[in-house]
């Protein structure tokens, strides 16, 4: 597999418990999710309303709009956005919700 094409296609995880999805190198991890069927907290889906902040646990994404609503220290404690992340690797996240306690 490819790391970086577009047509890689991962598997992403949904903590607490053992939701599973395929995520498409193409799609955002909630595009994906919604697709497989699963639930993800979400709201504006353009990455400004935080309501789907998700904490990583594995794995790798790239955003698909320059700056995601998120701070740069978040960024750097693995916080991620599924709305506008696309994945490229497995995943493994947690969603946290906007108000993240710390
Ligand atoms: S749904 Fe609003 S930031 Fe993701």
């Amino acid at each position: 597999m490819t790391s970086d094409s577009e047509d890689a296609e991962y598997t992403a995880r949904v903590l607490p418990g053992n939701a599973q999805f395929s995520a498409p190198a193409s799609l955002t991890l909630l595009e994906a999710a919604l697709l497989d069927g699963v639930v993800l907290p979400s709201s504006c889906r353009n990455g400004t309303c935080r309501a789907c902040m998700s904490l990583l646990h594995s794995g790798s994404v790239r955003y698909r709009i320059e700056w995601p609503g998120l701070s740069l220290d978040e960024k750097d404690d693995g916080y991620i956005l599924p709305c506008v992340a696309c994945p490229t690797s497995d995943v493994v996240f947690e969603p946290i919700g906007p108000n993240r306690a710390g």
